[in-house]
């Protein structure tokens, strides 16, 4: 493909090695080093993986310098704009296609069947501490799911039922760790409900008086988490398919991805932006002055939800949420002092050279808040709801890995810059280990 060599070549002490290229289905071109160290002694640094292609996937596309991101080639703009609902995006990303009426219907089944929890995994959410963080809540109850069960994928039906299991558990599951983290008794699921419609109940609902989601809220939550489906190799993701290969069962790698999902440089960012947006409001701090101290690096401030390891321009996810954002809180009649800081701190940030120089825009977390905040969702869930729709992801990743026959054990490699070989002496010869501790 385009002005795509088939080799490279890299001269190491005088001597000349050829490595193959490869290109992607897009034109993205790779250097293929697994010889290099076998022929050369070298091995590659790159800290933080900036330029690493850790694998070769199938599932999503996303181009960072034009700002375009697809699913199994259908573009987000597109699914965004014929309302696909997450359960479809989701059988999308995992099984690669979108479904048609008797597939869908076939997936919400088995969505509903699996939906509750067995009786003995109910009675751990009593012992997490009250006001448990439901993230810990939700990364501990799918890896307790393993002790359960593990699925056993084998085929595509097999997989198909793992995956639906999963997705309707981490539902369930969710709403209960916020049940839990807030004192009340945990809400079973109903047959009658969809996917999101289902989540709100168990989350909202009591015992004595049923909620019951509008179509604005269903509507806004199912793009949101349409939305935060997939994104390729993500810190998160990256995790998952670490796990993965291992030959880790996918609950227990879905597990982790939960737990590299809650740092606020990656998904824990919703949470960080409404913080920001509060803490200006709260203190009356003009946008301007905000943005100095960032550009300072004050007390390592940064203007979260913005920025972005791979988007060189817009993220395409938060324009389509910037505009969500507006519509939900026209047609709710809500005014959120948050969106409008949020548009004013985004119109300064992108005059400012210090942002346009390093081409950092808005990510999917700058405006996400908005519409969970006007949804109801507490703080603490942000995160949670992140993870409940970037599950079909890890699933479909996960999925990638177990059925690769050439996959290895991921396993990378270091540049040890720690002490030489040392001499091992007696208890009472040895100099004090912590010189400095008694200063
Ligand atoms: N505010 C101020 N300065 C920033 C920001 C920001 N949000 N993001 C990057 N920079 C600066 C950074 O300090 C560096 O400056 P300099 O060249 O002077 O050292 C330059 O821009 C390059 O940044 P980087 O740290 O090399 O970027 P990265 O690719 O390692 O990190 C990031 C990407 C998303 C972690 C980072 O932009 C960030 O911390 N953003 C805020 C947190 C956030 O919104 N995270 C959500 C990411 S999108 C959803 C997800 O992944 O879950």
């Amino acid at each position: 493909m385009e002005d795509a060599p088939e080799v490279v070549r890299l001269e190491i002490e005088g001597t000349v090695h050829e490595f193959r290229v490869i290109v992607g289905s897009q034109g993205e071109k790779a250097i293929d080093i697994s010889s290099l160290r076998d022929s050369t002694g070298y091995i590659t640094l790159d800290d933080s993986y900036a330029n690493t292609g850790s694998c070769q996937s199938g599932i999503t596309y996303i181009d960072g310098e034009k700002g375009i991101l697809r699913y199994r080639g259908y573009p987000i703009e597109k699914l965004a704009a014929e309302k696909t609902s997450f359960v479809e995006t989701a059988w999308l990303v995992m099984f690669g296609s979108l479904p048609d009426t008797a597939e869908r219907q076939w997936f919400t089944e088995l969505l509903m069947e699996n939906a509750a929890l067995h009786h003995d995994m109910d009675q751990h959410f009593y012992a997490f501490p009250a006001n448990g963080h439901p993230m810990a809540i939700l990364s501990s109850m799918i890896n307790a799911l393993s002790t359960h069960s593990r699925p056993r994928v084998h085929d595509r039906e097999s997989y198909i039922i793992a995956a639906a299991r999963l997705m309707a558990k981490v539902r369930t599951i969710a709403a209960a760790a916020y049940k839990s983290s807030i004192g009340e008794p945990l809400i079973y699921p109903r047959s009658d409900l969809k996917y999101v419609a289902n989540l709100l109940h168990m989350m909202f609902s009591v015992p004595y008086k049923n909620y019951e989601a509008s179509k604005e809220v269903s509507r806004a939550l199912n793009l949101f988490f349409m939305l935060h489906a997939d994104h390729e190799q993500n810190c998160s993701t990256s995790t998952v398919r670490m796990v993965a290969s291992s030959q880790a069962n996918m609950y227990t790698a879905c597990s982790a991805g939960v737990a590299a999902l809650w740092g606020p440089l990656h998904g824990g960012a919703n949470v960080a932006v409404v913080q920001m947006l509060s803490d200006i409001r709260k203190n009356d701090l003009s946008v301007g002055d905000y943005i100095k101290k960032e550009k300072n690096k004050e007390d390592g401030v940064k203007l979260m939800g913005f920025g972005h390891r791979v988007y060189k321009q817009f993220d395409p996810r938060a324009k389509i949420l910037k505009g969500a954002a507006d519509q939900l809180l026209t047609s709710m009649h809500i005014t959120d002092p948050t969106l409008d800081i949020a548009r004013e701190l985004e119109q300064a940030a992108l005059a400012d050279d210090y942002f346009i120089e390093r081409k950092l825009y808005p990510n999917v977390d700058f405006y996400s808040g908005v519409i969970l905040r006007a949804v109801g969702i507490p703080l603490n869930m942000f995160t949670v709801m992140f993870s409940i729709g970037r599950v079909p992801g890890w699933i479909a990743n996960w999925k990638e890995v177990h059925d690769n026959p050439a996959q290895r054990i991921y396993r990378p490699r270091q540049i040890y810059t720690g002490a030489v070989e040392q001499q091992w002496l007696p208890r009472n010869d040895r100099p004090p280990s912590l010189p400095d501790m008694w200063d």
